[in-house]
């Protein structure tokens, strides 16, 4: 097994990770765009389709959704916390009968057939966690979809904005006094972060060219018993809609949650936050300009792709 592997099972693995992945959306506007986003795009996508694997499916974000839609959804993770955790919110939706949760990696899809799921999907992520295996995980992905594949992976041109801003998550802090250890955590060494922050170059061009984050450090703390994140392979759109052409995948767009909400200021956001319609209007229109083909690598975070195959 990889190490990269190992560290994200054991990264995952944290009892407390199912609990704080299903209260994202209260605490991060990041993650209320992006979630926003992605919903969307789901709802927009749902014509002929019945079964779905979702891969790295987490605290059930949207296994539920679906399994509300009526679909028969695989919910597939790595981590028995957030499977615990999708299972308790599966059985408050009383959606549970029609979710399958399987405890497994996504380096080995092996146990499905080809087309077995009318969709496949994987959001935020898990598959820039499986570098250096990221191409292979697609195309297996790709192999078990009988109609349509939704993923969404680390972006390059995204993340590498925040080797020049050490404080990019306090931008969303929808609480500072959240009972959130990582809220909590920016938030106290917020000015600390600014004061011994230097503008490192070489990373930035080491990130633009390998697209790695992490690699060595965080090896050598998993090997002393530590719990680093994850090494994450990032994204770039051109590489990304290559690799899913190279597999057979067709009409592929692609699109960039949270291009648009990364440019408002805190105060702002929050403001629009309070306010229902003014929510409402904000995030259509964050819908509509991230998904504009131009700005799909400057996503927070992710990048989103949908395709036929
Ligand atoms: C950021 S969460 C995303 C959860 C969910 N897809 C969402 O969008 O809300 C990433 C999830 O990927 C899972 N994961 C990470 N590496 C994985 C792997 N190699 N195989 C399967 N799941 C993995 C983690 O356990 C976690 O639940």
């Amino acid at each position: 097994m990889d190490y990269s592997q190992k560290i994200s099972e054991r990264q995952w693995n944290l009892p407390d990770k199912g609990e704080l992945e299903s209260r994202r959306e209260a605490t991060y506007i990041d993650d209320i765009i992006q979630k926003d986003h992605i919903q969307r795009k789901l709802l927009e996508n749902l014509d002929g389709i019945d079964t779905v694997f979702d891969g790295g499916a987490g605290s059930g974000r949207f296994s539920i959704l679906l399994a509300k839609q009526g679909c028969h959804v695989t919910h597939f993770d790595i981590s028995q916390p957030m499977i615990d955790k999708a299972r308790e919110l599966a059985m408050k939706e009383g959606v549970i009968d029609r979710i399958t949760f399987v405890k497994g990696a996504l380096e080995d899809l092996s146990a499905y057939q080809d087309r077995e799921f009318d969709l496949v999907m994987s959001f935020d992520a898990p598959i820039s966690y499986t570098y250096p295996n990221q191409n292979k995980v697609i195309g297996e992905l790709v192999r078990i979809a009988g109609k349509r594949i939704m993923i969404s992976v680390s972006s390059r041109l995204g993340s590498l904005p925040y080797l020049a801003n050490p404080i990019q998550k306090n931008q969303f802090i929808l609480d500072e006094n959240a009972d959130d250890p990582f809220v909590q955590w920016c938030v106290a060494n917020r000015e600390q972060m600014i004061r011994s922050f230097i503008f490192n170059k070489e990373n930035a061009e080491k990130l633009l060219a390998d697209g790695l984050m992490g690699g060595e450090e965080e090896i050598a703390q998993y090997k002393q018993g530590g719990t680093p994140w994850c090494i994450t392979y990032t994204f770039m759109p051109d590489e990304l809609e290559k690799i899913l052409s190279g597999y057979g995948v067709k009409n592929i767009r692609l699109s960039g949650p949270g291009a648009f909400g990364r440019t408002v200021p805190l105060e702002v956001l929050k403001k629009m936050m309070s306010d229902p319609k003014q929510k409402q209007d904000f995030l259509d229109f964050c819908f509509r300009y991230d998904c504009n083909q131009y700005v799909c690598g400057m996503g927070k975070d992710n990048l989103l792709a949908v395709g036929n195959v």
